[in-house]
């Protein structure tokens, strides 16, 4: 058998959420809903749609490597030049390529605990170590523990905002005042994964800050409220030399032309964004005051997804709720074992899940 290097040994796959038709099989039931992905429950638009149908008689032809016309389209709509923008299948791809750039063996990276997952095996990969800072009493990233915790190894700071699976945020005062402190030499990462959803209040315009400091990178992506999960596609925007330095590990057709078009046509239809957010709105309203009727604790969101305490096992709650179709994330993979985390789905998802959990609760109790 040929040995694998030893830093793979210190490594767990990742656990996505559970598929929709494999649960169907897998239990023989018809109607499966799936709030485990933290996926759009509108979808995605129809233009991107169109765009993809478009396209698929055109397969035979390499994608523009480049991503010319979507970083175009992007440069127009954020005010930024195309070469602060790197393309990536997912903003996960955009992750590791991050790490491939910047980890040295030995090197750190500091995120929060519990943070996205990916954070810390990108790192390790690179035979880096993972330095995990408990969130506060109110599950928000502790950046003061951030700042105490560089050292001279420290390379990346991932900043989670919101932060999966938590849903609570850094605000742009907070964000601000930490990037001043944070030495000139280490990597602040702005995941914005949610972003569409969280804007407005508090939260952080980050794109006014790439004039002040050139050791941020913001991370945006079409997945969650543009709906397109399913095709890979992110993007990553810096100032130009270190969008050149990541564009020299990037792979040279990282994202293809379906998602390439899809995207393009995603940005000018802002009305489904816009709906996906009003409904990703009037769910979190509706499972607030569900949550309160049933006395369950739970941490106010500025995502598409919500943690609530079921004070019982969340693997046992999970399994419960898979028998009655309904796929959520249990939170012990997170360290929450007695909380699950649950993606805001459309009026009648949210329902199906309330009902469903009440008579869980019930059974499990009883
Ligand atoms: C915080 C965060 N960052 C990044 C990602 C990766 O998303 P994608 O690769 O689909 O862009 C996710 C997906 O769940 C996420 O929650």
């Amino acid at each position: 058998m040929v040995k694998q290097r030893n830093t793979i040994n210190n490594l767990s796959p990742y656990i996505p959420g559970k598929p929709i038709d494999e649960v169907k099989r897998e239990l023989g039931i018809e109607r499966v809903i799936k709030l485990a992905s933290n996926e759009n429950p509108l979808g995605n638009s129809p233009a991107a749609t169109k765009a993809v149908q478009e396209w698929a008689n055109n397969m035979a032809i390499y994608p523009d490597g480049n991503g010319t016309s979507l970083k175009q389209a992007l440069s127009d709509k954020l005010g930024v030049t195309p070469d602060q923008i790197l393309l990536g299948a997912g903003t996960d791809q955009i992750l590791e390529i991050i790490a491939q750039t910047y980890i040295n063996p030995g090197d750190n990276a500091i995120m929060g605990d519990p943070s996205f997952p990916r954070y810390s095996s990108v790192v390790k990969v690179m035979d880096g170590q993972s330095i995990e800072v408990p969130l506060t009493e109110d599950y928000r990233m502790d950046l003061n523990a951030f700042l105490e915790k560089i050292n001279d190894r420290t390379k990346i700071i991932w900043l989670c905002n919101p932060n999966n699976p938590t849903g609570t945020i850094i605000s742009a005062q907070e964000q601000i005042d930490f990037i001043k402190r944070v030495p000139k030499d280490v990597l602040v990462v702005l995941d914005e994964a949610y972003y569409e959803y969280a804007r407005g209040g508090d939260y952080p315009e980050s794109l006014d800050l790439l004039d002040e400091f050139d050791n941020i990178i913001i991370l945006l992506t079409f997945s969650k409220a543009y709906g397109m999960a399913g095709l890979r596609i992110g993007y990553a925007i810096s100032n130009k030399d270190i969008i050149g330095y990541l564009n020299r590990v990037r792979g040279p057709f990282n994202t293809n032309t379906g998602a390439q078009v899809a995207a393009i046509a995603a940005l000018e239809d802002q009305e489904f964004i816009e709906k996906s957010v009003q409904s990703n709105n009037q769910g979190k309203e509706y499972l607030y005051s569900a949550f309160e009727e049933m006395g369950l604790e739970y941490i106010p969101t500025h995502a598409n997804f919500l943690m609530v305490k079921i004070n019982i096992s969340s693997s046992e709650v999970f399994k419960a709720l898979l028998k009655k179709g309904v796929i959520i994330r249990s939170a012990d993979i997170y360290g929450m074992d007695d909380w699950i985390r649950v993606t805001i789905g459309t009026c009648e998802e949210n329902e199906i899940f309330v009902k469903a959990l009440k008579e869980v609760i019930n059974d499990l109790q009883s």
